[in-house]
Parts: C-alpha cells; sequence; structure tokens
C-alpha cells in the first residue's frame, strides 16, 4: 500500500511519519518511509539545487522539471520495487505537491501538469493520501521558529502559500475516496491519533 502525506510548509507532515511507520509496523507489516524531493542519492542532489536560497533566478518550468525529475528517479529505484515486494510505503509528498505548490500555487495550467506527472510517475499513484492541513500563517509560524531549515520556497509571499492550502482542498475534494483531511493545527498528539485511525482503516481495506 501506498500511503502519502501532503500539507502546506508548517504542517508537521515529517514530524508524524516516524510514528505513524512504527504504528504501522506495529500492525504486522514491513515499512518503508521516504520523502520528496530526495529520497535517492540523485533526488538529494536535485533537492539541493531546487532549495538553494542564491538559485533566485530559477525558472518555474525548471522548478518543476527539476521535482519531476527527483521523483521519476524514487518511483522506480525505491517506491514501485519496494510497493512490489508487499511494502507499506510512507512518502513525505508526491505528486500533489506538484500540483498544488506549482499549479495552484504558481498558477500552471494544471492539466498540462497533470499530464507531467503522469509521465513523471509512470502513473503509480497513492492508494491514501493524508492531507495535514493547517492555515498558511501558522504554518509559516511553525516554519520560522522551529530552527529547521529555512529554504528558497518557505521564501515566498504568504498569498502564495494561501494559494497551495486552497488547492490542497480541491485536490482533496476532487478525489475523496483517496484524501482523509487531518486538522494538523491540533497537539501533536491529536494529530497523530487522527492518522493512525484513518490508517487503520485503510489498511483493514486493503489486505496485502
Ligand atoms: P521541505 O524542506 O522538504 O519541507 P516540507 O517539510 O514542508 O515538505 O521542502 C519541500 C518544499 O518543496 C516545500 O516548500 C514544498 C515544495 N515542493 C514543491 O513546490 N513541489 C513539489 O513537487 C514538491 C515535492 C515539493
Amino acid at each position: 500500500m501506498f500511503i502519502t502525506l501532503e500539507g502546506p510548509d508548517g504542517s508537521g507532515k515529517s514530524m508524524q511519519i516516524p510514528a505513524l511507520a512504527e504504528f504501522i509496523r506495529s500492525q504486522g507489516y514491513e515499512v518503508l518511509t521516504t520523502r520528496e524531493p530526495g529520497g535517492t542519492n540523485i533526488g538529494d542532489q536535485i533537492r539541493q539545487v531546487i532549495m538553494k536560497l542564491g538559485n533566485t533566478s530559477m525558472h518555474p518550468r525548471t522548478e518543476i522539471l527539476l521535482f519531476c525529475a527527483a521523483r521519476a528517479q524514487i518511483v522506480e529505484e525505491v517506491l514501485r520495487p519496494a510497493l512490489q515486494r508487499g511494502v507499506v510505503v510512507i512518502s513525505d509528498r508526491y505528486a500533489d505537491s506538484t500540483l498544488a505548490y506549482q499549479g495552484y500555487g504558481h498558477g500552471v495550467d494544471l492539466e498540462e501538469l497533470t499530464r507531467l506527472l503522469k509521465f513523471t510517475t509512470g502513473g503509480l499513484r497513492p492508494d491514501l493520501t493524508l492531507l495535514l492541513d493547517v492555515d498558511a500563517e501558522t504554518g509559516l509560524r511553525r516554519r520560522q521558529t522551529s530552527g529547521g531549515e529555512w529554504n528558497r520556497l518557505d521564501a515566498y509571499a504568504l498569498s502564495f502559500h494561501k494559494r497551495v492550502r486552497e488547492g490542497y482542498h480541491q485536490l482533496a475534494a476532487a478525489e475523496p475516496e483517496r484524501w482523509r483531511t487531518i486538522d494538523a493545527s491540533q497537539a501533536p498528539e491529536m494529530v497523530q491519533s487522527c492518522i493512525q485511525d484513518v490508517v487503520r482503516q485503510a489498511l483493514a481495506a486493503h489486505p496485502q
């Protein structure tokens, strides 16, 4: 089963994933966690180019192709082989991030992006996508105070991050059978408990 976590910056996805992985293991499954952009040797090199604060002149189409290049690599090198072995894969971001950030955030044509994403992923789609939903102001405040990496993409304007969040809402509404929205403004333990409820049901419905 392929599970992806999506959400605006500062939604706390990355912090929730280790406990989620532990929970799924406790249910008797083998689990693999990955993140985008990155997650492979080639993908991590691409990530550095995307994130570097100094790369201010990067054209939006260049940025899209870099995200997609890293994704094409992880799909073939890591995700597909693991899924074929019956492993439960949890990815911190996947193709929906490109639709939310580059599509809704930067206004790139959604149909064109969808075609590109199909090419990039070879058609590999998540079985379950968790949207960790938090408003843009709260998310950015968390990013700035967490002491974590502040990258070129965090530096986009608040209005951009608002469009990203709205985009996620639209994506989730368009495919309700795949998406589950979780209120990520709650305390981290509450968020984890909601995530586990959703995943428990999904595992029961998708016997490996
Ligand atoms: P990262 O530091 O991994 O943050 P997060 O913990 O929020 O995932 O940065 C990833 C950034 O890249 C984040 O701002 C979202 C952005 N992004 C895109 O714009 N498009 C994409 O396709 C992906 C995968 C990420």
